[in-house]
């Protein structure tokens, strides 16, 4: 059966054309524009800009698949929540017209879902096998910071979530300050890199000490507002030398990851996983995977193209929903689909 998924939560349009085979996948294409460029100068994503690129992007994505594929697919995959409302819609209208026209079933997708499915494509083939439960999982991304529990597929318990900024916004924000590009994360964590690598840096970096936010609190919740404020105040007004900025970088980068991990090294003790799954934008970091690997051999990543937001996740997730309710049809009334974007959908919740 081929699978079209369509994804559109934030500023990512992106469409992929899957082919599954007695369980296996292939990625048969993946299109995707990034609108970072656009965005550059609000620091972040502006929504109705991002809408309006995203019903720009969609034909034009569509078409240059059509160009090498014809579209007899089995169902399509849509991205119904979480993430910005009018950019959520633009991919569901997008979906529902392609649906109509094809007469083929449209399936609601969770993005976060799609997130924890990322860790199982390898190359272009994905699979699903031998999975013991219950597993761990460590969304960090632009819009999320969550450890969940996940007992079963769809059977989600979240232990604990950033009580203010996502850690992936919090690393975006902090490279404004330090006058570095959108998004941030790739930036930051590079000039950590270089800064981490310097064999001057351990001296001069110890000048500057950053908070562990939520350390003292012995939940898994986390907090980035806090940090990245204290980057503001030690920023605020001066101008950086290179290498202060690459100093901070570093240290926001090990503050970060340094709660994230203590965290996660917690919940694992407590509810003793079959496995860890890392997944979201910023498990594209290095340090992160370095860090997650010393407390713990089992973990699943996804590869650094499938850990920023894509259409393949949605559409593993899409299939994976068919295949766990293979009875329940989405509807497909005479009137059209009743599928609508749910800005703050949770893992587990129903999609209505
Ligand atoms: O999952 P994603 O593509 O979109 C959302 O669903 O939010 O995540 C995007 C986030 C951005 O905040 C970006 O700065 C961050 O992931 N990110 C990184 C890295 N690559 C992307 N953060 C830290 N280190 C990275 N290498
Ligand atoms: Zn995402």
């Amino acid at each position: 059966m081929r699978i079209l998924a369509i994804e559109s939560s934030a500023d990512d349009t992106a469409i992929a054309l899957l082919e599954v085979k007695r369980g296996k996948f292939t990625i048969l294409a993946h299109e995707k524009t990034s609108q970072a460029k656009l965005h550059e100068k609000y620091g972040g994503i502006y929504p109705n800009l991002a809408k309006n690129e995203h019903i720009k992007n969609l034909p034009k994505l569509l078409k240059k698949i059509t160009a090498r594929f014809n579209l007899a697919v089995g169902l399509i995959a849509v991205t119904t929540g979480p993430g910005l409302e009018p950019c959520l819609w633009a991919g569901i209208t997008f979906a529902e017209d392609l649906a109509q026209k094809l007469g083929v079933p449209l399936i609601p997708v969770n993005h976060m879902e799609g997130h924890i499915l990322s860790v199982f494509a390898h190359g272009k083939q994905f699979s699903i096998s031998n999975l013991q439960f219950p597993i761990l999982s460590l969304l960090v991304s632009g819009g999320h910071t969550e450890l969940v529990l996940v007992k079963g597929w769809g059977k989600y318990k979240i232990l604990g979530r950033t009580l203010d900024d996502a850690v992936g916004e919090a690393f975006d924000k902090v490279a404004r300050m330090l006058g570095l590009p959108y998004p941030g994360g790739p930036q930051i964590s590079a000039l950590a890199e270089i800064a981490r690598k310097s064999s001057d840096t351990p001296r001069t970096h110890a000048e500057i000490r950053l908070p562990r936010p939520m350390l003292k609190h012995k939940n898994f919740d986390f907090s980035f507002a806090g940090l990245k404020t204290a980057v503001y105040y030690l920023t605020k007004g001066k101008k950086l030398t290179p290498s202060k900025t690459a100093e901070l970088a570093l240290e926001f980068e090990n503050a970060a990851i340094e709660t994230l991990t203590t965290k996660t090294f917690w919940a694992l003790q407590k509810h003793k996983p079959k496995a860890l799954i890392v997944a979201g934008g910023v498990a594209a970091n290095q340090h992160l995977r370095k860090e997650i690997k010393k407390i713990t051999k089992n973990v699943l990543f996804p590869s650094p193209e499938l850990a920023t937001d894509n259409a393949i996740m949605i559409g593993l997730a899409g299939y994976w929903e068919h295949l766990r309710n293979p009875k329940k049809k989405p509807a497909r009334p005479a009137g059209g689909f009743k599928i609508r974007a749910m800005g703050s959908l949770k893992l587990g919740e129903m999609i209505k």
